[in-house]
C-alpha cells in the first residue's frame, strides 16, 4: 500500500459488536430453499461477513410479507450455532398497502413477528425501515426503548432517515443508536452531500450501505446506456479493475468501503461464488485520485 492508498480495514464496530465490513443482505433471499439459504450465509460468514441484514417487508410480492425472515429462521433452526456467530439486523414500520406505519404498538408487534420467523429470542439490532411522517418522534423513542428493557432487541437504529430525523428520534432516547442504513454507492453519492454521512461520523453510527452496486447496474455483465451516469461510473471503475485485476463489483464495493464514516457494504447476491469473491473489494487498492476520479463520474462535473 502507498501512501496515496485509501485504507480499507476488514472489520469495524457497530456499537459494541464486532462486524465485518462486507456484510450479507436479504431483500432477494425469499424463495431460497434452507440449504440454499444455509450456503449462502456460510459463504458469508467464510469472508467475515458475519451481520446478516433483513427486514419483515423482504418477501412482500413473492412469497409474501416476512418471507425472508421465515427462510433465515429456517437456516438457523436447522444448523446449531449458527445463529450466536451472526449479527443480526431486521427492520420494521412497512406494512403494505399503508407506506409506513411506526405507531409504537405496530413497532412492537412488527418485532415479536420477526422474533418468531426468526426462530430467535433477541434482534443485534432493530431499525426503522423508513421514517413515518405520521409517527412522532417521541412514540417511535418509547417504542425502541421498551423492547430493549423487554429483551427483544439488544440496539436500534434507522433506515432511509435524514441527518435531521435522526438527531430528533436520538433527543428522544436515553441510549445510543448504533446504525443508520441509506442507499450508497457509486451511482447514488447524495448521502455524500445531504448530512447523511456526516451525522454518522458524528454519532458515531455504523453505515449500512444499501445497494452497494447499483441493484446489480455496477457489475462486469451490465450493459449501460452511452451517456449515462452508470456509463461514466463504470468506464471509471473498469479501469480501476483492469489495473487491480478484479472485477468492477469488487472496486465499487471498495469505493464505498474507503469512506471513514464507518461504511459497511450490504451485499445482495444470491450466487455463492460472487459472494466469495466479494472478498476482492478488500485487495483494491484505491489512490485518493481513484476515489474522487469515481465521483467525478458520478456527478457528471468536476470538484468545485
Ligand atoms: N433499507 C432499505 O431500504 C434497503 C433497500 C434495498 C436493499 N437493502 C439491503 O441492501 C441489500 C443489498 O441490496 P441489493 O441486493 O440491491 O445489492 P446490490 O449488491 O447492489 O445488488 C445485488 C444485485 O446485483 C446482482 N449482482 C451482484 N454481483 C453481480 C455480478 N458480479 N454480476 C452480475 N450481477 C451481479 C445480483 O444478482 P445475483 O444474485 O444473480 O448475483 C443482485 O441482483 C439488501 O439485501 C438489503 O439487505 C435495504
Amino acid at each position: 500500500m502507498s501512501e496515496s492508498d485509501v485504507a480499507i480495514s476488514r472489520q469495524t464496530q457497530m456499537g459494541a459488536v464486532e462486524i465485518g465490513r462486507l456484510a450479507y443482505g436479504c431483500w432477494r433471499f425469499s424463495g431460497s430453499t434452507v440449504p440454499a439459504a444455509t450456503a449462502k450465509i456460510e459463504a458469508a460468514l467464510e469472508i467475515g461477513a458475519n451481520l446478516v441484514d433483513t427486514a419483515a417487508i423482504y418477501g412482500f410480492g413473492g412469497e409474501g410479507f416476512g418471507g425472508a425472515e421465515e427462510v433465515l429462521g429456517h437456516v438457523y433452526a436447522a444448523n446449531a450455532g449458527l445463529r450466536e456467530r451472526t449479527v443480526l439486523v431486521t427492520k420494521a414500520g412497512i406494512h403494505p398497502p399503508v407506506p409506513y406505519d411506526s405507531r409504537a404498538s405496530n413497532l412492537i408487534t412488527s418485532c415479536e413477528g420477526s422474533l418468531a420467523r426468526l426462530r430467535t429470542d433477541v434482534i443485534d439490532v432493530f431499525l426503522i425501515h423508513r421514517p413515518d411522517l405520521l409517527a412522532s418522534f417521541e412514540e417511535v423513542a418509547a417504542a425502541l426503548t421498551q423492547l430493549r428493557a423487554d429483551g427483544k432487541i439488544r440496539e436500534a437504529g434507522v433506515s432511509n432517515f435524514s441527518h435531521t430525523q435522526i438527531r430528533a428520534l436520538q433527543s428522544k432516547l436515553d441510549f445510543a443508536l448504533v446504525a443508520t442504513q441509506p442507499e450508497f454507492s457509486p451511482l447514488a453519492i447524495e448521502p455524500l452531500q445531504d448530512g447523511t454521512l456526516d451525522i454518522a461520523q458524528e454519532m458515531n453510527l455504523t453505515t449500512m450501505a444499501w445497494s452497494p452496486l447499483g441493484g446489480g447496474r455496477l457489475t462486469p455483465q451490465h450493459q449501460p446506456e452511452a451517456g449515462t451516469q452508470e456509463a461514466r461510473v463504470l468506464a471509471v471503475l473498469e479501469a480501476i479493475a483492469a489495473r487491480e485485476g478484479v472485477g468492477v463489483d469488487h472496486v465499487a464495493l471498495a469505493w464505498v468501503l474507503a469512506h471513514p464514516a464507518n461504511t459497511v457494504a450490504l451485499i445482495g447476491t444470491q450466487n455463492v461464488a460472487r459472494i466469495r469473491d466479494s472478498a476482492k473489494a478488500y485487495d483494491v487498492r484505491l489512490s485518493r485520485q481513484d476515489w474522487y476520479d469515481v465521483l467525478v463520474a458520478a456527478r457528471g462535473a468536476p470538484m468545485p
